[in-house]
């Protein structure tokens, strides 16, 4: 059998090609499952999983909990709101006490770029990331890049272009990571304020038009603005933003081309993307999180293989 060339999904950046096309073969055979009238395998069955979620989260945590049940894992979900965080505790403790009711393996969000890695060096349990701060969110760049192969066939020569926040996203990261390793052709576009300064080093073209972004790809990522990340004022306005980068259907319409329009959400409807845009047939930002599903069963499943 094929493994992962890892114990832990960390980030995209340390993982291979092989490594992803492994994740994708396994979750195309979970996909079948899930469109089964029974959509549950015994897999993990003797397997318990903890949800840690230090930061708010709707699609991830869903879909990672409901990976885990459909691969028959025991699951508990722990959020720090609420929890004993809040008197104190530091987060290698409240890990190693979860670890001590007999759990297997911890998916966890966090505020701060690197908290995985640093849990890593500290406990035996397999552990997913599931998004770092601004630093990586590879499930998310996994089931991405996933559904570009379902729409397309292929990865490899695809032209995407991300738009929006690239200084603040996990997913931009981790998607520039994910593509380039499958052979797609990757573009960031947004204000230069949020744009990282050495973004070129990545490999990556920049440009601050959307709409010569736009005319170049075959694929756009729509990214929310992350104001819950940003100390400082990096446009005037939300207007101002939704004006020169907002996508809506006219736009898309007034191209020479039909391109796929995608968003990791949450969207901020008529902020970055209208609402025209979001629903059109276009769109395939639903088929992004049903993928979701089938991903993450086969990252869970992968890893647990190699316990
Ligand atoms: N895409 C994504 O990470 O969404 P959530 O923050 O709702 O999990």
């Amino acid at each position: 059998m094929q493994e992962l060339s890892v114990r832990h999904l960390l980030g995209i950046k340390d993982i291979t090609p092989q490594d992803i096309q492994l994740i994708f073969e396994t979750a195309d055979n979970f996909k079948d499952v899930l469109n089964r009238p029974i959509k549950k395998v015994p897999s993990l069955r003797d397997i318990t999983i903890a949800n840690v979620f230090f930061e708010n989260s709707t699609r991830t945590r869903l879909s990672f909990e409901l990976a885990e049940k459909r691969l028959s894992a025991d699951v508990i979900n722990f959020s720090s709101s609420g929890s004993s965080v809040k008197k104190g505790e530091s987060l290698l403790d409240t890990v190693n006490n979860i670890l001590a009711m007999k759990v297997d393996m911890i998916v966890m969000r966090h505020a701060s770029p690197g908290a995985p890695h640093f849990l890593s060096r500290h406990i035996e349990a397999n552990i997913v990331n599931a998004g770092d701060g601004t630093h990586e969110h590879p499930t998310q760049a996994l089931l991405d890049a996933f559904s570009i192969r379902e729409k397309y066939g292929e990865v490899a020569g695809k032209k995407v272009v991300i738009i929006g926040d690239i200084l603040h996203s996990r997913v931009a990261l981790s998607n520039i990571f994910a593509l380039q390793k499958l052979g797609a052709k990757v573009m960031v576009c947004g204000p230069v304020t949020l744009l990282p300064k050495h973004i070129k080093e990545l490999g990556v073209k920049v440009e601050l038009n959307v709409r010569k972004a736009l005319e170049w790809c075959d694929v756009a990522n729509v990214l929310r603005i992350q104001l819950e990340r940003q100390q400082m004022k990096y446009f005037p306005s939300l207007r101002e933003y939704t004006l020169y980068y907002g996508i809506d259907k006219k736009l898309l319409d007034s191209l020479n081309k039909e391109i796929t329009i995608m968003h990791p959400g949450p969207i901020n409807r008529g902020v970055e993307i209208s609402s025209d845009a979001a629903d059109s047939s276009q769109s395939i930002i639903l088929n992004q999180v049903e993928n979701g599903v089938a991903i993450r069963m086969a990252v869970l499943y992968l890893l647990a293989s190699k316990r």
